[in-house]
């Protein structure tokens, strides 16, 4: 019976939706009705909800949302709380603390490097950039290399001597964390800056801004670049004929900002502006890297999570698993979940609510495909049919720098040619020497090497220099000085 009598009411609900409030009220006031339900409101509580109505807009706002609306839990701030007013308070903090965050990680830097820009004539990356000469690492208590390299794991632990710099790397921010651009970037793209850290690392430590793209379906074009960074505005003019109709799409979605933790349109994040978010190849550059830093996803508590200095994605086509930890088996998955996982944290919920862009599967593969096409840059002293040195065209210094990479210096069993990987993950086992334990990770890639300070997943080792001292000593080989400088020539002729 009083489904009934509603019906008519209900009916003309649906056909005036947009003022469905006014109908509520005309139907409950019907005397029949209200019988059926609760007594009559009294005059002066039909007035004051009426007053409820006219409440402004901004009253509206403070009222929170807590239990609704989880987008707007601002910081886990409790309902009734001016959101924009938490937001800048909490921005205001940040800029003040800036300062000390960025001398305190200066201070760091100092203790770990000799933070000097050391160049040689006609030792660049491929497009000319002076590739960053060391070692850098400072040695404690007076050592030299040669002293360190002699002693045992045992005794570099309990007398404390495993140089600073050769430990993990911490982000400028640890605590909070999150993706900073460094300021050659930010230069020309004033919406990556942050007003909370800066990137630390001086601008000769890292690749090439921008760097040279080569494409495997043109290797005759050589650099398609044409200088430029590519990113939404220019990728259509310099890729469209280049590449297919597949491809191109790929591309467009890897030069599309999505939100991201620090780059969004809500009022936490780290940008000044409200900001649409971050495109893979923001920190891809031209598929490759210029050194931008995140945390890793995949280790918790947040102390404990890696600094990731971005990994450049040439030659992607021969490597069988993806990031240093997870192993992802295809560049699909890494595509799809590097936006679920890396640009929230691993954090699904703070994903929704800074609007995380699910890509379906479809456009996974465009990106993917694009991706795949992205060759290594060109290695002319390599033989094409072994991957190793043609020995006509190869220096003696360099030729020696390769039978110690496959004898003495043990490095050829893991990184095999041609991307010099084994497509497996070690555990370096740093602990060893009273450092913190890494786990397992990715051997990554040295074909094109020299285009890619600073090494290691967290960019520890600023020079190739470096990281023939590191792995000497972790590896026990004990290489002469001039069995170091071959090393490192053959790993530049990568
Ligand atoms: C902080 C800037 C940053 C952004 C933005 C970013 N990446 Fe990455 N990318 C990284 C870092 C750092 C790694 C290394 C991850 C690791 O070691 O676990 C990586 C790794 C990868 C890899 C695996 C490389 C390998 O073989 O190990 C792929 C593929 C990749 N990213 C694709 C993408 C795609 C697609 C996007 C856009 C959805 C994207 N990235 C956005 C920083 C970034
Ligand atoms: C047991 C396997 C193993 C051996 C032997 C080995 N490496 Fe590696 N290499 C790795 C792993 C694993 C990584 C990644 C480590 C990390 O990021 O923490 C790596 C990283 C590197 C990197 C940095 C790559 C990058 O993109 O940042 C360089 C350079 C390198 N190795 C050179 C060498 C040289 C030179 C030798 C020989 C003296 C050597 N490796 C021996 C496994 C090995």
């Amino acid at each position: 019976m009083p489904f009934e009598a509603q019906r008519p009411c209900q009916t003309f609900m649906i056909a005036t939706a947009a003022v469905s409030i006014l109908t509520i009220g005309g139907c409950f006031s019907d005397e029949a009705m209200s019988q059926q339900r609760e007594p009559a409101p009294s005059k002066a509580e039909k007035r004051s909800s009426k007053v409820d109505h006219r409440e402004s807009m901004a009253d509206t706002k403070k009222k929170g949302f807590d239990g609704v609306d989880f987008s707007y839990d601002l910081f886990g701030a409790p309902s009734g709380q001016d959101t924009a007013k938490i937001a800048e308070q909490a921005k205001a903090k940040d800029m003040a603390e800036k300062p000390g965050v960025m001398a305190k990680q200066k201070q760091l830097l100092a203790e770990r490097y000799k933070l000097q820009c050391r160049a040689l004539p006609a030792v660049t990356m491929t497009n000319g950039k002076s590739q960053p000469i060391g070692p850098v690492t400072q040695l404690k208590n007076g050592l030299t290399w040669d002293k360190l390299g002699g002693l045992d794991a045992e005794e570099i632990k309990s007398k404390n001597l495993f140089p600073a710099g050769f430990q993990r790397l911490p982000h400028v921010k640890h605590e909070v964390g999150g993706m900073v651009f460094p300021s050659m970037q930010i230069k020309q793209f004033p919406r990556l800056e942050r007003f909370d850290v800066e990137f630390d690392l001086p601008e000769c430590f890292l690749p090439e801004f921008p760097p040279p793209i080569f494409l495997t379906t043109h290797p005759e074009l050589g650099d398609v670049s044409q200088g430029e960074v590519l990113d939404a505005e220019n990728f259509d003019r310099l890729f469209r004929g280049l590449v297919t109709p597949v491809q191109l799409d790929g591309l467009r979605l890897l030069v599309t900002q999505f939100p991201q933790e620090e780059f969004n349109a809500t009022l936490d994040r780290k940008s000044a502006k409200p900001s649409l978010g971050v495109s893979c190849l923001d920190c891809h550059v031209n598929f490759h890297s210029t050194g931008q830093i995140h945390l890793n996803p995949d280790t918790r508590p947040q102390s404990d999570r890696f600094r990731l200095d971005t990994t450049s994605l040439r030659g992607l086509f021969n490597q069988q698993i993806h990031g240093s930890k997870r192993s992802l088996r295809s560049v699909e998955d890494f595509s799809e979940f590097e936006q679920r996982t890396a640009y929230f944290n691993g954090d699904p919920i703070r994903a929704m609510k800074k609007g995380i862009n699910m890509i379906d599967r479809l456009q996974v593969a465009h990106m993917a495909q694009m991706q795949n096409m992205i060759d290594f840059p060109p290695a002319p002293k390599l033989d094409p049919m072994t991957g190793r040195l043609n020995r006509k065209q190869a220096s003696e210094q360099e030729m020696q720098g390769e039978d110690l990479f496959f004898g003495k210096a043990g490095c050829g069993r893991c990184h095999q040619p041609p991307a010099y990987t084994d497509q497996m993950m070690h555990d370096l086992k740093l602990e060893r020497f009273g450092a913190e334990a890494d786990g397992p990770i990715k051997t990554f890639v040295l074909r094109g090497i020299k285009d890619s300070p600073p090494y290691l997943h967290d960019g520890r080792l600023l020079t190739l220099e470096d990281t023939v001292e590191f792995f000497n000593l972790i590896g026990g080989t004990q290489l002469t000085e001039a069995e170091k400088h071959s090393l490192t020539a053959f790993l530049r002729a990568l």
